[in-house]
């Protein structure tokens, strides 16, 4: 695993953002695996602020979402395909129909997880998966205690996940009590993985991710498995790790 050093938010922000442009610009075709949720939003506004500047095209780009809520309208501001045009998808020149997110909306969510599967299947395996973490190990909405053996699947949110997502909707109670995520072998099967972190209330769970063993209570520990992941952390979130090097 290696670890790239950030100063802080913006320059985290800028490195992923490095990263994934340079994947864009050299691979012909290029599935790249994203994530919504703050810490994101910086690398994004790089990516966009680069297609201003140099024109980087995305027309040879496919995009696969880790999740969504159930329950949202695609529309409503608070879905994660609303957050996903509004920082991306709208602002650069990828084709529409290139970019998935699951369908919560479905009526039959087992056999939508099952297609958003086949989807990344027939996509071929996923070149760049782009991640976050919560403060309680989660990846996607892979919470504590997940298999690590599971596929897309429709996910109660922890009570701790919920609260900290509050923030993003008028009442607290309009926060959703279940998502699909991708699952966490699914997330696995990709060629590489940049994990984001950024923050302070970060700096425990990185630390107990690089320092424990792999178990399904932490499901970020997982990501010590997979032979090509990069984690981009600013300072504040290695300040506990630091502590001990
Ligand atoms: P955050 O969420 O970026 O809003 O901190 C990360 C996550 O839950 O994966």
């Amino acid at each position: 695993m290696e670890i790239i050093e950030a100063k802080n938010y913006d320059e985290m922000s800028e490195k992923a953002a490095q990263l994934i442009l340079a994947k864009v610009k050299q691979e012909s075709s290029l599935v790249l695996g994203l994530a919504t949720g703050g810490t994101p939003v910086g690398t994004y506004e790089h990516l966009v602020k680069d297609y201003q500047e140099n024109g980087t095209s995305y027309q040879h780009v496919h995009t696969v979402n880790l999740d969504e809520y159930v329950g949202v309208e695609k529309e409503n501001p608070t879905s994660y395909h609303t957050y996903m045009k509004e920082h991306l998808f709208q602002h650069i020149d990828i084709p529409s129909q290139q970019t998935h997110l699951p369908n919560a909306m479905a009526n039959d969510l087992q056999a939508e997880c099952q297609k958003y599967e086949e989807l990344i299947e027939k996509l071929g395996r996923i070149d760049l998966q782009l991640l976050g973490i919560g403060v309680n190990g989660h990846i996607g909405f892979n919470e504590p205690g997940t298999s690590f053996a599971s596929t897309t699947n429709v996910v109660e949110l922890t009570a701790s996940t919920r609260e900290k997502n509050a923030c993003y909707f008028d009442n607290p109670f309009d926060v959703p009590t279940h998502a699909v995520t991708m699952g966490i072998s699914t997330i696995m099967k990709s060629k590489q993985i940049v994990l984001l972190v950024s923050g302070k209330q970060k700096a425990q769970i990185l630390f107990k991710l690089l320092t424990e063993p792999t178990n399904e209570q932490v499901p970020a520990s997982i990501l010590k498995q997979h032979d090509h992941v990069v984690i981009i952390a600013d300072q504040e979130a290695l300040m506990e790790i630091k502590q001990i090097r």
